[in-house]
């Protein structure tokens, strides 16, 4: 089989790569020529375990290749799969026009029938936008070719997006012919080896699942941001209650740990959007509405604990930062919960230096030099104030904390993510807080 991937963000690439890995021809396009080039010779535009050696391998095997070229390279595809970006327009809606924008060259260049699918987080109702656009651009060629349009929502996560594109908990496709059906069982059937389901649908409610998934994995996450606020001011430990509530199978253990908030490129942009879609349509997603403030209100929280620790005189502490991406095992700081720490932290005229194993880069570029960079974890400790733990990355979950104290100059640690343990970091000699537990 043979497919076209069009736009090498995260999606697409992890999307054609794989696609390549279990044996089908893919062509990767994308209008950035540099990218592309970088591309051809293994060099990737973003950080994601595993995937820069799948790229080199499936390019070494000529499974997969990269061009700019899309009139050319959807020629006698079973498929293309839109997998551009739709960024939030100023009203927090998505911005359909890369979208629609791919769709319009497919159909001035389609030859063959083919099942034109998507593959980015888009609306309710963009298939059928895209199938328009299609049948425009043909009806303009006074062409007449067969084409099916299916929405295929990933649900992939970053840092583990390989794995998750490889052995799935589910496939959802949305499809309005037997035609598409069929290409696209063809397509997935390598990756149901482990016997989850490919569960089809019609479009709309495929396009409305992506939605409702991460919308409700941010619900998880809010509720439990706010127990923990409760759990603080009643004396509980939500590390406790977590283990308590999650044993029971009907709320399981996973996307229950609180923490300063979620951040990223999906959760925060999905849930506005879905709060954004409903409102057009004269509905109001009350719970959601309060998940995203309860959220904004959370990346907060740590900042909080440091005002009150310090009774609002900050100005001149130092404080190491350890973690700056919005999870571990990337290099995304969009919507970071760190973002919002150290500006706040900046405002009140604090010094801020800030290690991350990954994100470096990218925090040069979004903070610049209002902060200053470690080496590496330990040599951010050297002469603070206090050790903020932000991301929790695997390599911060058990530091020499001899060293560690030797090296700070006061010995107080804010901990954002509960990894560490609070009645051993007292034991230590540190003034430990963590989120949700009583000190
Ligand atoms: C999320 C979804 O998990 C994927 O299924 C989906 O495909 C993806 O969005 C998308 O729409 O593209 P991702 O944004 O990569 O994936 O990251 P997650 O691992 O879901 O984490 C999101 C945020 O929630 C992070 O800031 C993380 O720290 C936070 N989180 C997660 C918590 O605060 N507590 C938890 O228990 C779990």
């Amino acid at each position: 089989m043979r497919i076209a991937v069009i736009g090498t963000g995260y999606v697409g690439l992890v999307t054609g790569t794989c696609f390549a890995e279990v044996g089908i021809d893919v062509t990767c396009i994308d209008i950035d020529a540099k990218k592309i080039e970088n591309l051809k010779q293994g060099i990737l535009p973003i950080y994601e375990p595993g995937l820069e050696e799948m790229v080199q391998r499936n390019t070494l095997k000529e499974r997969l290749s990269f061009s700019t070229d899309l009139p050319a390279s959807i020629q006698g595809c079973d498929a293309a799969f839109i997998a551009v970006g739709t960024p939030p327009g100023e009203d927090g809606s998505a911005d359909l026009k890369y979208v629609l924008a791919v769709a319009r060259a497919i159909g001035q260049n389609m030859t063959n029938y083919m099942v034109v699918v998507t593959k980015s987080t888009v609306p309710v109702g963009t298939a059928n936008k895209v199938r328009a656009a299609i049948e425009e651009e043909l009806a303009a060629r006074g062409e007449n070719i067969a084409f099916d349009v299916a929405s295929n929502p990933e649900f992939l996560k970053e840092g583990a997006a390989i794995n998750d594109f490889l052995k799935p908990d589910r496939i959802v496709v949305g499809v309005a012919s037997e035609k598409a059906e069929e290409v696209m069982k063809k397509l997935y059937k390598p990756f149901l080896m482990n016997g989850h389901p490919l569960i089809f649908m019609d479009i709309p409610s495929a396009e409305m699942t992506k939605y409702a998934a991460n919308a409700m994995l941010a619900t998880k996450i809010s509720f439990m941001n706010d127990i923990a606020n409760l759990c603080e001011i009643m004396g509980a430990d939500v590390n406790m209650v977590r283990k308590g509530i999650g044993s029971d199978a009907r709320i399981g253990n996973k996307f229950i740990y609180p923490g300063i908030g979620y951040g990223g490129s999906c959760f925060p942009k999905d849930v506005k959007a879905l709060i954004r879609t409903a409102g057009e349509n004269g509905y109001e997603m009350r719970v959601l509405k309060s998940v995203e403030e309860v959220n904004e209100n959370q990346k907060s929280v740590l900042f909080n604990k440091i005002n009150t620790h310090y009774n609002g005189e900050l100005a001149g502490k130092t404080f190491a930062v350890w973690g700056l991406s919005f999870k571990p095992k990337t290099d995304d700081m969009r919507e970071a919960p760190s973002l919002v720490i150290i500006q706040k932290l900046l405002e009140q005229g604090a010094k801020v230096k800030a290690y991350d194993p990954v994100a470096m880069e990218e925090a040069r570029h979004t903070l610049g030099d209002s902060i200053e960079y470690g080496k590496d974890e330990y040599e951010t400790l050297i002469d603070a104030d206090a050790l903020l733990l932000v991301t929790e990355w695997p390599e911060f979950r058990s530091p020499n904390f001899t060293v560690v104290k030797k090296l700070m100059k006061e010995k107080v640690v804010f901990d954002g993510r509960n990894i560490y343990d609070a009645t051993e970091m007292c034991e230590k000699g540190f003034t430990y807080y963590g989120i949700g537990i009583k000190r």
